[in-house]
């Protein structure tokens, strides 16, 4: 165990190194480390921090995942007002709004141009260093407390170096593209409804009650103004900018100085130009009064100040006609209706296809092929329908019908109930293979080390496998042969694979990837049907009859089973010797565990949480997340919670990990 002096640099080490990877993931947008290798700095962050708590620091990377879910927002008063912008739509506009600020200040002036990210307004407040307090701008006077969520994101600066006691500034928070891009395909997966735009998404991710939720998200802050706080001389927006970012805020880079209203025109034509080079999204420029002397001067408009002005992007957006409407199969078998349309410039780039989310929004804005549409590049990635033109319409226009049958493999296309989402049933769909080897050799599953997802891909691509289940007739010498492949990892992945049999009924359950089982279920389900065989056999009513299975579960397990595909691929894993029952007391007298409920607290000597767990499970106990009176035993390691202290108060057994150990 390290000294804790040694532990105080190592934890400063990693919190500086895990910052920098912080700032070129999300600002430069050029990692220089693997997302495994991140989490692995956060990890060794995590495990110092657990050996000596005394060095956790608010603005440490680990603690930007708050605690427990909020009731609401709290309401926050801003102390300044926060002003919105008049907006300049063109180039004559831009020139009124100088001549107007020179008319006012007397003299002539420069200016800073600043793309104007579309975002969500935040208004941070930091007390001697320390972030205290984010909220969103709501009407301008009061906003809403999103200290929590603003606490997850990992860009956002916690501690400041050499700001002022207490400092108040204004950003704007957003989600790059790619990760708008990413989540938008995530939630077309879950079968729920994708978020509109960049903006959307940021807001939506920023205004969760639940923490968690916002550190999932990738979002970036950028900040352009003090309102509060300056205590250094001052004199204008550029060297605020520098301030901000010596203070260690981001700061967006491609800010420019201009000494007069010609550079500002020459600037704007040409960001009209690059709009879509950033990772984020923009929607115009915000040009500013560069010395901060002419802001009392010029003063404020009842809404806005007269020392700034938006200029708008002109409108991307285009008509054209849906030639046809094409559907594809997403890697969780969601079928995404797609608009072919007649090639379109939208904003410089021909626009031919356009996303249409799912039947629901077709239906609601009303889409039929042969229509007049209009179409925008919405989120400046993926173009999308905005509206029909109906009267445009011959009569000829045909609406549009999602497929009863998937147009890859033919199997049957089911609404589940409460999705908006059209799936795919068929077990064996290319376009879902990939992702379901890949979830079926994962951890939790059949755990088969060593096949990550670059593997399954060359796997797939190069017809060595056609189902999870063929993973199991792999030989050593196909193996080896494959890119980035040695013999000694071939023998490895064998013996993985051949391990995986004995994974239990559980695993293989969950490993299967039946929507809506999730690990939790399958257990149930496992402990309750003990075979595959059984489960597969079992009525509506028999599942639903299970506390813990709803009615989604269940009629998602029914249309597993009810697949032709299930049961070829439930034969070959039979004949592969893959594991189907559940071990039981009475047969091998060795789930010692059967039927009792644990709960776990405390850091336990020698087991991480989830190893204590899996031996509890693995032994047909239960692990519970609360003590109640249901509880038998309350394992305790090193700092146990309130837990302890509930089962104290119950009469509930305590023991340690020792004795488990001997219990099982
Ligand atoms: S300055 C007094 N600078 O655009 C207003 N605003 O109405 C000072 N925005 O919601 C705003 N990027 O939050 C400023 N670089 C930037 C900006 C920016 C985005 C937002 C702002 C406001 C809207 C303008």
């Amino acid at each position: 165990m390290p000294s804790l002096d040694e532990a105080r640099r190592k934890v400063e080490e990693l919190r500086s190194e895990i910052r920098k990877h912080d700032y070129h993931y999300y600002v430069l947008d050029n990692p220089l480390i693997t997302d495994q290798e991140y989490d692995s700095l956060m990890r060794e962050l995590e495990s110092l921090e657990r050996e000596f708590p005394e060095l956790i620091t608010p603005d440490s990377p680990t603690q930007r995942v708050g605690g427990a879910p909020l009731e609401q927002f709290r309401s926050v008063r801003h102390t300044t007002p926060l002003f919105s912008l008049a907006n300049a739509f063109d180039e004559g506009e831009l020139r009124d709004f100088d001549r107007r600020v020179r008319q006012l200040s007397g003299t002539k002036v420069d200016y800073v141009v600043e793309p104007k990210i579309d975002g969500l307004t935040v208004v941070l407040t930091y007390e001697n260093g320390e972030f205290v307090l984010g909220a969103t701008r709501g009407d301008g006077i009061t906003g809403e407390d999103i200290t929590e969520n603003l606490r997850a994101v990992r860009l956002l600066p916690k501690r400041l170096k050499g700001a002022p006691p207490r400092l108040v500034v204004r950003g704007e928070a957003f989600m790059p593209k790619k990760a708008f891009a990413l989540l938008n395909e995530e939630r077309d997966a879950k079968g729920e409804q994708p978020f509109a735009n960049p903006r959307n998404a940021a807001a939506g991710s920023l205004r969760q009650l639940d923490p968690r939720v916002t550190a999932g998200r990738t979002l970036g802050v950028y900040v352009y103004q003090i309102l509060e706080g300056i205590d250094r001389e001052i004199s204008s927006q550029w060297e605020a900018l520098s301030l901000l970012r010596e203070f260690g805020f981001s700061v967006q880079e491609q800010s420019s100085y201009c000494r007069d209203i010609e550079e500002v025109v020459d600037c704007c034509n040409q960001w009209i130009e690059k709009r879509h080079t950033l990772n984020y999204d923009i929607d115009g420029l915000v040009v500013k009064v560069n010395p901060l002397h002419l802001y009392d001067i010029l003063g404020y408009t009842a809404k806005s100040p007269r020392w700034a002005i938006a200029f708008k992007f002109p409108a991307e957006q285009a008509v054209t006609r849906v030639k046809d409407i094409f559907v594809r199969v997403g890697r969780t078998g969601v079928l995404t209706p797609t608009a072919i349309l007649e090639p379109v410039q939208v904003g410089g780039v021909t626009v031919s296809r356009a996303t249409l989310h799912n039947e629901e929004m077709i239906r609601q804005k009303d889409v039929r092929i042969g229509d007049y549409v209009v179409v925008q590049r919405a989120g400046d990635v993926i173009p999308e329908v905005v509206r029909v033109l109906p009267e445009r319409r011959t009569g000829e226009e045909k609406v549009f019908k999602m497929p009863d049958y998937c147009p890859v493999c033919g199997s049957e296309v089911l609404h589940l109930e409460g999705e908006v989402a059209a799936r795919c049933t068929g077990v064996a769909c290319p376009a879902q293979l990939k992702e379901l080897v890949i979830h079926f050799v994962s951890r939790e599953a059949m755990d088969v080390e060593g096949m990550g997802p670059a593997l399954v891909e060359q796997l797939v691509d190069k017809k060595l496998i056609s189902d999870p289940a063929d993973i199991y007739s792999l030989s050593r010498e196909e193996l080896a042969e494959l890119e980035r492949m040695g013999e000694k990892s071939a023998d490895n992945i064998v013996r993985a694979v051949e391990r995986s049999k004995e994974r239990g009924l559980a695993h293989l359950l969950y490993a299967l990837g039946i929507r809506h089982v999730g690990i939790k279920a399958a257990e149930t389900l496992a402990n309750k049907f003990g075979s595959l065989d059984a489960l597969a056999r079992a009525s509506f009513e028999e599942l639903t009859g299970i506390p813990e299975i709803g009615p989604k579960i269940a009629r998602s397990i029914e249309i597993f089973f009810q697949q032709e595909q299930t049961s070829r691929l439930i034969a070959k894993l039979k004949r592969a010797g893959v594991k189907m029952e559940q071990e039981r007391n009475e047969e091998k007298g060795e789930l010692v565990l059967a039927g009792k409920v644990f709960v776990l607290t405390g850091t336990l000597p020698n087991l991480s949480r989830k190893e204590a767990e899996e031996l509890i499970k693995k032994h047909g106990g239960k692990v519970s997340s609360s003590v109640s009176k249901k509880t038998d035993y309350v394992v305790a390691g090193s700092d146990p919670g309130q837990k302890y202290d509930k089962a104290k108060q119950l009469g509930i057994p305590i023991i340690s990990e020792d004795e488990l150990l001997q219990m099982v």
